[in-house]
Parts: structure tokens; C-alpha cells; sequence
């Protein structure tokens, strides 16, 4: 996944190495977070209106930095190590 793809203050969901991931860009840093929700493992997919990840499966929502918005899911996102190489978002 590409950093230039998501433009600043806006998430993608996608796959790095196949592992599902959710990226959001903050201010040109890419917070990856593992995109399977806490609540029954279903990816999250951006809201680009309400800047949130919503999940589709049972209604959780998550905050763009993945803290839990509505349940049923109680815990964030997991968070995962990324980095940039070149415009490449890889895991750390
Ligand atoms: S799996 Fe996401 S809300 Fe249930």
C-alpha cells in the first residue's frame, strides 16, 4: 500500500504482506493498525465523512487513531508497527 494513495487526514483498508490492515495518515505519518476488529474479527472500512473505521459486521466504530467510538467492540483497534519505504507503507 502507498502512502501517496491516502491523502493526509484520511484512512485506507488494505492488505500489506496479505495481513489485512487499516492505514490512516496523520499528517504524512501512516498509523497502521491490524484491521480486524476486537469484536468477531470483520474488517473495519473507512467513513470518509465521519472519519472513522466502521465495521460492518455488528455496527463497532472506531476513532481514525482506532479508540472505540460504538460497540459492541470494548477494545481499539491493535496497532501495528509501520514504517514508510519510499512511498511503501511496510510493516516494522
Ligand atoms: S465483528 Fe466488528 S462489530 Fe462485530
Amino acid at each position: 500500500m502507498k502512502l501517496s494513495e491516502i491523502p493526509p487526514g484520511s484512512g485506507k483498508a488494505g492488505t500489506i504482506n496479505g495481513k489485512p490492515v487499516a492505514v490512516y495518515n496523520d499528517s504524512g505519518t501512516p498509523v497502521v493498525f491490524d484491521n480486524t476488529c476486537p469484536h468477531a474479527g470483520c474488517e473495519t472500512e473507512w467513513n470518509a465523512a465521519e472519519k472513522t473505521w466502521d465495521c460492518p459486521c455488528h455496527g463497532s466504530r472506531f476513532t481514525a487513531q482506532g479508540t472505540v467510538v460504538n460497540g459492541p467492540a470494548t477494545s481499539p483497534l491493535p496497532k501495528l508497527n509501520g514504517k514508510v519505504e519510499g512511498d511503501e507503507i511496510a510493516l516494522g
